[in-house]
């Protein structure tokens, strides 16, 4: 069996869609028959609270994983649908940001967490925090590629020309393969001309970056999560739903090609990034945290 991708959902800016993709997509990437692990990596646990878990303070989380070495074989709950699981997260995982600084490899927490998982798993999505802290550093490097949801909204674009240029920045620095699995427009409102400007902007400027699906504002994926249910089991017939089935197919469409392309990132790693030894992380690696740990 062929290891797992892992999949980054970030955007440093808040209330763009992450969430709800992390869990639509994983949702509908299980339905499809592929199985898919949801790593909860926001403090703010909306995921687990969105798929039905409540607060259980007794309940290993992302924390256990990456900070005590739990494995996450063992702090991985069974979800809905069947074929998908979570690692849940709490507020404790503040603490993890804030103890990660000292650690050694701090920036390789959770791809060591995640090592031993990924045989089981076609696909590991880590639903990351509205920041760039060491949280989301840790799922950027521990991920072959990232998706970026954005709202589409006035300024959209400077938001992501500038996340990407931090994706470029993570990529010379600690992960050398790090891919755009692309950018998803969300909360798509085909009525204002305001959404359909910006989506055509986005298209004109990222070209094919961007997904061709596009997740309209739609009620019923806000509803949902209240629920505890991804969209695909609450209404499985609403455009919600729809959508997010859709860009499923087009995820696992991508990996297919990828498999076809062979080993294209076999050679993707041979510039002056690759050479400054991200194979192996180490101390060579820059940090963009402020330093300060002392680690040795
Ligand atoms: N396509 C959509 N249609 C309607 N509501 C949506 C849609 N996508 C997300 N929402 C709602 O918008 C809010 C923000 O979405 P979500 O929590 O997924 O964003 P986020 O980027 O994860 O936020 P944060 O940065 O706080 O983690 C939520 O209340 C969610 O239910
Ligand atoms: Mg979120």
């Amino acid at each position: 069996m062929s290891l797992a991708r892992v999949i980054s959902i970030a955007n440093q800016k808040g209330g763009v869609g992450k969430t709800t993709t992390a869990v639509n997509l994983g949702a509908s990437l299980a339905s499809a028959g592929h199985k898919t692990l949801i790593i909860d990596f926001d403090p703010q646990a909306n995921a687990t609270s969105s798929l039905g878990f409540q607060r259980d303070p007794t309940r290993k989380t992302a924390y256990n994983s990456v900070i005590m070495g739990d494995p996450i074989a063992r702090v991985a709950i069974a979800s809905k649908p069947e074929g998908l699981d979570l690692v849940p997260s709490d507020k404790n995982l503040v603490g993890a940001a804030v103890e990660m600084v000292a650690m050694e490899r701090r920036e390789y927490l959770l791809k060591g967490a995640i090592e031993a998982v990924r045989e089981r798993y076609s696909y590991i999505l880590v639903d990351c925090p509205p920041t760039l802290d060491l949280l989301t550093l840790n799922a950027l490097a521990a991920s072959d590629s990232v998706l970026v949801p954005i709202q589409c909204e006035f300024l959209a674009i400077e938001g992501v020309s500038e996340l990407l240029d931090t994706l470029m920045r993570i990529r010379r620095t600690i992960n050398p393969s790090l891919e755009v699995e692309g950018i998803l427009l969300t909360m798509y409102d085909d009525r204002t001309t305001l959404s359909k400007q910006v989506a055509a902007d986005l298209r004109s400027f990222f070209g094919g970056q961007v997904f061709e699906t596009v997740i309209p504002r739609n009620v019923r994926l806000a509803e949902a999560p209240s629920h505890g249910m991804p969209v695909t089991i609450y209404d499985i017939h609403s455009r919600g739903a729809e959508s997010y089935i859709q860009l499923a197919k087009e995820v696992i469409a991508n990996a297919q090609k990828r498999v076809g392309q062979g080993t294209e990132r076999a050679n993707s790693g041979t510039g002056a990034a690759a050479a400054a030894g991200a194979s192996d992380g180490g101390s060579a690696v820059p940090s963009s945290e402020p330093s300060g740990s002392g680690s040795s």
